[in-house]
């Protein structure tokens, strides 16, 4: 846990010792895709501050399925994941429900959270650009990638993950479908090797010599860097340079981000209890902890980035382009990879 959130769970747990009888009742279930690891120390200090009781059940696969399988009965107030892909379809699967909240919109930008209150993110990952060291490049855009000058020299994961239809629904809003079907194109011609692996792979493939360039996450730049002195993470951390793709039509200049976000169930017990539990994770202390823990951007003005991720790729312009925007073209993304045969 960080001093941070050391600090808020200590101050709150001094102020509840009298008060906690009150709240012994009072709990809430979150079911959550993220990992233990992560989430755990903020619900803890989430209960220590609250004295809500928080029941967190880590669901591996099959979160939607899950929420509908139990239906009414479900004792689900909180869901959480990452992927905007994964949080339009708890929507459009009908089991959130709208949520009204001042701290919520005060601290999540409208690009960010449903116009409805159905989902919020609480965290930002990038698609950025891993590149050699050595090489002389201070601007990219997405749309470079496809560019024939990097034929041989482009890794990537495999077009079918999340974060690469996000990145090709984004760009069918930008360019529209022709183009992105060009630029799938493009980029399969430019592979150095097979689109597969994770995003890791791309700055242990630079490092090899096997490819120049490739796109990936923000924050693994945060956990390679941050790794033990003479690991392999480290090494490939210390092989890259991270730039920020911008797209090549749009003024903006902004780039494409992913989200980690939450709803409330709709059937959910304890639907007070769930709206706190969300306004918190939005608070400073908490956003901070995803910056300084996971490497992610936080959603809430103001709070700090994490020193690796801060001196090694900055503070982040998002594309303004809606988050649902992109969200809509994302079955239409995964056809083309498919058209395209991007991953075979
Ligand atoms: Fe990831």
């Amino acid at each position: 846990m960080t001093a941070r959130l050391c600090a808020l769970t200590c101050i709150a747990a001094a102020c509840l010792a009298g008060a906690l009888p009150a709240h012994a009742a009072e709990e809430l279930t979150l079911y959550t895709t993220r990992e233990p690891g992560l989430i755990q120390p903020l619900i803890t200090a989430f209960s220590t501050q609250s004295g809500v009781k928080v029941n967190t059940v880590f669901v591996k696969d099959g979160l939607l399925e899950r929420v509908k399988a139990e239906g009414a009965r479900s004792p689900a107030d909180v869901l959480m994941t990452v992927d905007i892909g994964n949080l339009m379809d708890l929507v459009d699967g009908g089991v959130t429900q709208p949520v009204k909240s001042a701290a919520l919109e005060s601290a999540i930008p409208a690009n960010l959270r449903g116009a409805d209150g159905q989902w919020f993110s609480l965290s930002m990952r990038a698609r950025v650009l891993y590149a050699d060291k050595s090489l002389p490049l201070t601007s990219f855009r997405y749309e470079d990638l496809a560019n024939p000058k990097y034929k041989g020299k482009v890794c990537i994961r495999a077009g079918q993950h999340p974060y690469n239809t996000a990145l090709v629904a984004s760009l069918i809003a930008h360019d529209g479908e022709a183009k992105a079907e060009q630029w799938l194109r493009g980029v399969k011609a430019n592979l150095a090797r097979k689109a597969t692996g994770g995003d890791r792979d791309v700055a242990r493939d630079i490092l090899g010599g096997i490819c120049d360039i490739g796109l990936a996450n923000s924050y693994y730049v945060g956990q390679m860097k941050g790794s033990k002195e003479g690991s392999d993470a480290r090494k490939w951390g210390d092989a890259i340079k991270v730039i920020r793709p911008t797209f090549a039509n749009a003024k903006s200049g902004g780039t494409h981000v992913n989200i980690s976000g939450a709803a409330v169930a709709k059937n959910a017990p304890n639907r007070a209890n769930a709206v706190k539990l969300l306004e918190f994770l939005v608070s400073e202390p908490a956003q901070a902890f995803y910056a300084e823990t996971n490497y992610e951007y936080p959603v809430r003005k103001g709070v700090a980035l994490d020193s690796i991720i801060a001196s090694s790729i900055g503070e982040l312009k998002v594309d303004p382009l809606p988050i649902t925007e992109i969200a809509k073209y994302r079955k239409q993304a995964s056809a083309l990879v498919d058209k395209v045969g991007f991953d075979q």
